[in-house]
C-alpha cells in the first residue's frame, strides 16, 4: 500500500501544497479529460478551500474540475451543516468553475433515495477502474474519533459494503449523512487526508504508527487499491509522531 506522510508548519504552508499539487496533476491531464474530486466536510478542508479561492483563483484551470462529494449531511444545502454550502461559500462562488461540473448530494432528499441516485450519478460520470467509479482525488479529513467521510466506528460494516454510497447516522446527534463507502473511496487514484491541529495527534499517531486499537477507527482502514495515500498534516497534529 502506497502511502506518505508530509508535515508542514502551518495549514498555510499545506494549503499552498496542495494547491500546487492540483495544478500538477491538472497540468498533466488529456486535452479532453477532466480530473474529478470528491471534496469533504469539516473545518481543516475548510481553510484550505478558502485559501485556494484567496490566493489560486486565477492560477488553475478550474473549468478541468469536476466536482463531488465524499459525504453529505441530510439538510437542504442552503443550511449551515451543509457541506455542499461551505465549499460553495469558501471555494466554489469564488473560482470560475462552471456549475454544470458541480455534482452535489442532494441532502434535502429523501436519503436512502439519494444515496442510490448519487452513486448512479457518480457511475455515470466517473471513469471506472477494476468496474468501480475511481476519482483523480479522494479529499478526507479526519474526526477526532476517527472517522472518516461519514464512516463512523460503529459503522465498520461501510468500509466493506458493496453499495457506493449510503445511509449512515452520526452518533453524537443522530444527523443522518450520505456517504461514500469504503469500497469506492480506496478505489481512487489519489486518497489526501488533510488534517491540521493539536487536538488530532493522538488519533494521527495511533493511526499513522499502527498502534493497538487503531483499527477500531474507519480511517485507519481506508487502504488504496492501487493509488497513492497521503496524510497531510501540519506540525501540531503530526506533533506526537515518534518516527
Ligand atoms: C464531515 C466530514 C468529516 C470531517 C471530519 C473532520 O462531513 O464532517 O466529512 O469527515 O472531515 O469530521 O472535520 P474537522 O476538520 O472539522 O475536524
Amino acid at each position: 500500500m502506497s502511502q506518505s506522510v508530509r508535515v508542514f508548519p502551518s495549514r498555510e504552508a499545506l494549503a499552498q501544497s496542495f494547491a500546487e499539487m492540483l495544478i500538477r496533476d491538472l497540468d498533466r491531464i488529456e486535452p479532453d479529460h477532466y480530473y474529478t474530486v470528491a471534496l469533504s466536510g469539516g473545518s481543516t478542508p475548510e481553510y484550505v478551500f478558502r485559501y485556494l479561492s484567496d490566493n489560486y483563483a486565477d492560477r488553475i484551470d478550474w473549468e478541468k474540475l469536476m466536482i463531488f462529494w465524499g459525504d453529505e449531511r441530510c439538510v437542504p444545502p442552503e443550511e449551515k451543516d451543509s457541506n455542499y454550502r461551505m465549499a460553495y461559500e469558501s471555494l466554489l462562488q469564488n473560482v470560475p468553475i462552471p456549475d454544470t461540473n458541480i455534482f452535489r448530494i442532494r441532502g434535502e432528499d429523501d436519503p436512502a433515495l439519494e444515496a442510490k441516485q448519487y452513486a448512479e450519478l457518480v457511475g455515470s460520470i466517473v471513469p471506472a477502474f477494476n468496474g468501480v467509479p475511481q476519482f483523480d482525488l479522494m479529499l478526507l479529513g479526519l474526526g477526532e474519533d476517527g472517522h472518516t467521510a461519514s464512516i463512523f466506528p460503529d459503522r465498520p460494516d461501510l468500509l466493506t459494503a458493496s453499495a457506493l454510497y449510503v445511509v449512515a447516522i452520526k452518533p453524537e446527534n443522530k444527523q443522518k449523512r450520505i456517504t461514500a463507502t469504503g469500497r469506492i473511496i480506496i478505489n481512487s487514484s489519489k486518497i489526501y487526508y488533510i488534517v491540521t491541529g493539536k487536538g488530532k495527534a493522538a488519533i494521527v499517531s495511533e493511526i499513522i504508527e499502527g498502534k493497538s486499537g487503531a483499527e477500531q477507527y474507519p480511517a485507519s482502514r481506508i487502504k488504496p487499491v492501487s493509488g497513492h495515500l497521503v496524510w497531510m498534516l501540519d506540525s501540531e497534529a503530526a506533533s506526537l509522531l515518534t518516527k
